[in-house]
């Protein structure tokens, strides 16, 4: 028998009720987390999103009550009213653990079934139990922090933008395709058949307008949609903190951001520093073989080619040799290099070559190919010393962009650091890298493609070079990384009209296509548009990162799996008939 909520009124919160309270009446109102049934006495755990509070049921003080809490099982939803009394027992463990509510009326707002897992912050559920029961998953302390503490991000965003002058402005979800390079969710239009809406992979060309509609100083919290292959760090619809900006300098933008990051991690009792650091694209790559360096921990990597010079015949040496010191790793087990070994050339990897330094010198099978006055040489080179590990990597392609040694030992560099637990904890070293190369060749299609997206700015020094060496023209684009992840992504535009024809030509698009594709956007070029730039953050990430959680999906409320599926209400989902006829669309059996 359940009872009616009536005329009561939450006093106070679960979580909040201190030894200072004792003697109040209050009125709580919750979930059952915990019960413990002592026959005269029963304990409920009473839980809402502040935490827990014990409330205390005696049989010979409050009958009614008591006899009605017999009947309390996990999660049922009920409101207790009751005097806060301190504990004869203080429970240190939790911040109400020294007090208890001595209740004297109990109502019971609803029953629940047996949950498919205990509502704690760490559980053995599967992903896919916890996404099935999400509103359960989300009653967890931990992702209930974590919601919080999105708010807070989100919220402290908009206060410092808007002091900076920025307008919040929404853009449309129903749109045409902006291409960022990955796949449109399409939306079928029932009034114009065969004709479809794409979901915004980014507000970019609306920000854009924007600039040009005079607004001088845009921002958004705005959801994205790409249909791409799904990891941790990204899900099929996320969310950005986009902005733009009219007439800036690359150093506006850069202080817009800090600031508004600083505001952040201030406002959560964390300390940072600026301004941040900065870093070539080039020199990203050479020194940490990434463009999305961790500097939280040294170990950069060392061009070692010109002491494999001589021996470049006999290993079929392509390009550089690049290579990694692993600090105290000399000790590492036959199994340890072997699985270096096997990760390195799945990689891409041709050659791997280990050196290990001993007090008596260093020691490897190179020995025989270049001698042990070389190997000493290298090893005092990279100034590696008795007990380190020295591991170096030749690759099997060549690329005229990128040096592919170095992207392998990069990512060596990764695996050894968390292997040797060399990332220390609590740390934020944001950077930004700029002098990316305006494009990428793309083995896949035989052409260049943006680097980052079509309207990104080119260095004008460069601007020649556009048709004749692609592979050296520099953007106007950077990248904010924070611990190794890309935080966040922009550039000063394209505002030029011949400019942007010129760049859709190089790649690959004709004028007849590109008028097809963006020729509004052509248009909107050519009637004044000042120079303008932005940038977008990934809003799941930078939560993700400063909730220490390894998966976005755990600072969003309703994620999808890695199939892009939301398991709760079964989506995607198939449609009737009848839907399907209103857009004109019949379903190929595959
Ligand atoms: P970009 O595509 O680099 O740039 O995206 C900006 C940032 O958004 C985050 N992000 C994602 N987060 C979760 N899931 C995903 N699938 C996902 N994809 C991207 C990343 C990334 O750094 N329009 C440009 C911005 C600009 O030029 O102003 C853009 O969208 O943190």
């Amino acid at each position: 028998m359940l009872d009616a909520l009536g005329d009561w009124k939450r006093t106070n919160y679960c979580g909040e009720l201190r030894a200072a309270d004792a003697g109040r009446e209050v009125v709580l109102m919750g979930w059952v987390h915990r019960r413990r049934d002592h026959g005269q006495l029963i304990f409920i755990d009473l839980r809402d999103r502040t935490g827990v509070a014990q409330v205390v049921f005696h049989g010979d003080r409050a009958p009614e009550a008591h006899a009605k809490a017999e009947s309390l099982r996990g999660e049922y939803v009920i409101a207790v009213r009751g005097q806060v009394v301190p504990r004869e027992k203080p429970n240190p463990q939790i911040p109400t653990g020294e007090i208890e509510i001595l209740a004297a009326e109990l109502r019971l707002l609803n029953t629940a079934q047996p949950v498919p897992f205990q509502v704690e912050d760490e559980t053995t559920a599967s992903e896919e139990t916890r996404l099935r029961f999400r509103y359960v998953d989300l009653r967890r302390p931990r992702l209930q922090r974590n919601l919080a503490l999105r708010h807070r991000v989100i919220f402290e965003m908009r206060r410092a933008l808007d002091e900076m002058g920025f307008y919040e402005v929404e853009t449309p979800i129903l749109a045409r395709p902006t291409p960022e390079g990955a796949r449109d969710y399409l939306v079928p239009s029932r009034v114009h058949h065969g004709q479809f809406y794409a979901l915004p992979q980014s507000p970019q060309l609306f920000k854009q307008l924007l600039m040009i509609s005079g607004l001088d100083r845009y921002f958004q919290i705005a959801r994205c949609f790409r249909d791409e292959d799904l990891r941790a760090d990204r899900q099929p619809e996320f969310t950005q903190l986009d902005l733009e900006m009219s007439f800036p300098r690359q150093q506006d933008i850069f202080e817009t951001i800090e600031r508004v990051v600083e505001r952040v991690w201030t406002a959560l009792g964390l300390p940072i520093s600026r301004p941040f650091r900065h870093m070539q694209f080039r020199d990203a790559i050479e020194r940490y073989g990434s463009d999305k360096p961790d500097l939280r921990f040294g170990m950069e990597l060392q061009n070692v080619t010109a002491f494999f010079e001589p021996a470049r015949e006999t290993l079929k040496l392509k390009g550089t040799v690049r290579a990694v010191v692993a600090p105290g790793a000399a000790s590492f087990s036959r199994k340890q290099t072997d699985e270096l070994v096997e990760q390195a050339k799945s990689l891409g990897a041709a050659g791997v070559y280990l050196v290990k330094v001993t007090p008596e010198g260093p020691s490897s099978s190179l020995e025989k190919t270049l001698g042990g006055e070389t190997l000493r040489a290298m090893a005092q080179s990279v100034g590696a010393t008795p007990g380190d590990l020295i591991i170096a990597v030749a690759a099997r392609e060549e690329r005229k962009d990128l040096d592919p040694a170095c992207l392998i030992a990069g990512q060596l560099r990764l695996a050894l650091a968390d292997r040797l637990q060399m990332i220390p904890r609590g740390r934020w070293e944001f950077l930004w890298i700029t002098g990316f190369p305006l494009f990428e060749w793309s083995e896949t299609e035989k052409r260049w493609v943006s680097a980052q997206h079509p309207f990104t700015g080119i260095v004008e020094e460069d601007l020649e070079k556009l048709e004749s060496a692609p592979w050296e023209v520099r953007s106007k684009g950077y990248d904010l990384v924070l611990n190794g992840v890309e935080l966040g992504s922009g550039s000063i535009r394209i505002h030029r009209q011949d400019v942007q024809a010129r760049l859709f030509r190089m790649l690959g698009l004709s004028d007849e296509e590109a008028r097809h594709r963006f020729g509004f956007f052509l248009d909107a070029l050519s009637y004044g548009t000042p120079p303008h730039g932005g940038i977008a953050l990934g809003l799941d990430r930078m939560t993700a990162l400063l909730a220490g959680e390894k998966s976005i999906r755990d600072v969003i409320a309703f994620p999808k799996t890695t199939a892009a599926q939301d398991l709760m209400a079964d989506a995607p989902s198939t449609v009737d008939t009848q839907q399907l006829d209103d857009l004109g669309i019949r379903i190929k059996e595959s």
